[in-house]
């Protein structure tokens, strides 16, 4: 017995050495150790065959052949571990002196920046915004907003019809008739998206985008519209940044105002951007008529409130120092990239 168990070790020495791979190593593990048929384990069964005397001896003899095996298999299990860990690390390794590829990163579009902007402004001074059809009826995009059939307001803007009875909006404001009719006051909504027009030249495009502002509560008057607007002036151009009042008209609101802001350019002391004024008109406004409160069944005693009606594509032309408002639709993407966020 004690010559078999020189062997084995001497076995189990020479065979580690050519082991490479854990796999090999599981396999050398077997054929000792694991399996009940494994040489070590064949041993334990032939110790029944021992005499009494002897059996307590060489019971020690194969256990302590068992736990020398075991450690031996265990420092080359390590061992084997490691080089493959290495290996592997090297098959992956990443150089990070090759050049990387180059991914393009898209920027959004110059209204889409505006409009995120002024969406954030009011969001702090709790408007929630709504987005409305782009294809309305008369009602809501003329008739409800005070502009019946022979009104001449309709004329200046030259509306696409899609039918007799529907067409594409001319403005934002239906979006006020729709927010009247479904929103309990009192509320503060924003409603941004597409308008048409059949309109084409150099400062016009056909489809081009406004935002709608709605404050409905009790009390409004148009100082509430002036306090808010300072407050959008000094956000989006700047702290010093001032606003006019000049009267205009809309059949949907009365008194009507447009909103001129202080030349962001020249600071108000004029310049080309300004025309030599020292003012550019950024929006319409006005404190909203009894008669569309009315329209929409809302109680013109107890509710008041103020609208505007900003154009989008106008302040994204201002700000960025636009000319041509194609140059934001004809989808020249060196021109839209040269806008960042
Ligand atoms: N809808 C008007 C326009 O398109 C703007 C406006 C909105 C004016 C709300 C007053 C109040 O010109």
């Amino acid at each position: 017995m004690e010559n078999q168990i020189a062997e084995i070790k001497s076995n189990i020495t020479a065979e580690i050495q050519t082991v490479n791979s854990s796999k090999e190593l599981y396999e050398l593990k077997s054929k000792y150790l694991l399996n009940k048929a494994g040489i070590i384990p064949a041993l334990m069964k032939e110790l029944g065959k021992a005499s009494k005397e002897d059996r307590p001896k060489l019971g020690q003899m194969i256990n302590a052949l068992k736990d020398w095996a075991t450690q031996i298999f265990e420092g080359k299990d390590a061992e084997i571990t490691e080089v493959e860990k290495k290996a592997r690390y090297e098959k992956e390794a990443v150089d990070i002196t090759m050049p990387s590829k180059k991914t393009k990163v898209g920027t959004l579009h110059p209204v889409t920046i505006i409009k995120n902007e002024l969406v954030d402004i009011f969001a702090g001074m709790g408007f929630k915004v709504v987005e409305t059809r782009e294809i309305e009826d008369d009602f809501h995009n003329f008739t409800a907003l005070n502009t019946p059939l022979e009104h001449p307001a309709r004329d200046k803007q030259d509306t696409f019809y899609v039918s007799d009875d529907f067409m594409l909006r001319t403005h934002t404001s239906p979006g006020q008739i729709r927010s009247l009719k479904s929103i309990e006051p009192p509320f503060k909504i924003l409603v941004p998206g597409r308008v048409y027009r059949a309109d084409d030249d150099a400062t016009h495009s056909p489809m081009f985008h406004q935002m709608e502002g709605l404050v409905i509560d009790e009390n409004i008057t148009m100082c509430d519209l002036q306090g808010m607007l300072d407050v959008l002036v000094h956000k989006m151009f700047s702290e010093t940044a001032k606003t006019r009042f000049r009267p205009s008209f809309f059949p949907f609101t009365e008194p009507s105002v447009e909103v001129d802001v202080s030349c962001f350019e020249c600071g108000g002391k004029g310049c080309k951007l300004c025309k030599g004024t020292g003012w550019i008109e950024i929006l319409g406004g006005g404190i909203v008529n009894k008669k569309v409160l009315e329209n929409c069944g809302v109680d013109s005693n107890k509710y008041t409130g103020f609208a505007f009606g900003l154009g989008l594509d106008r302040i994204a032309m201002l700000k960025n120092g636009v000319n041509n408002i194609h140059v934001l639709y004809d989808g020249d993407v060196r021109a839209l990239k040269q806008f960042k966020d």
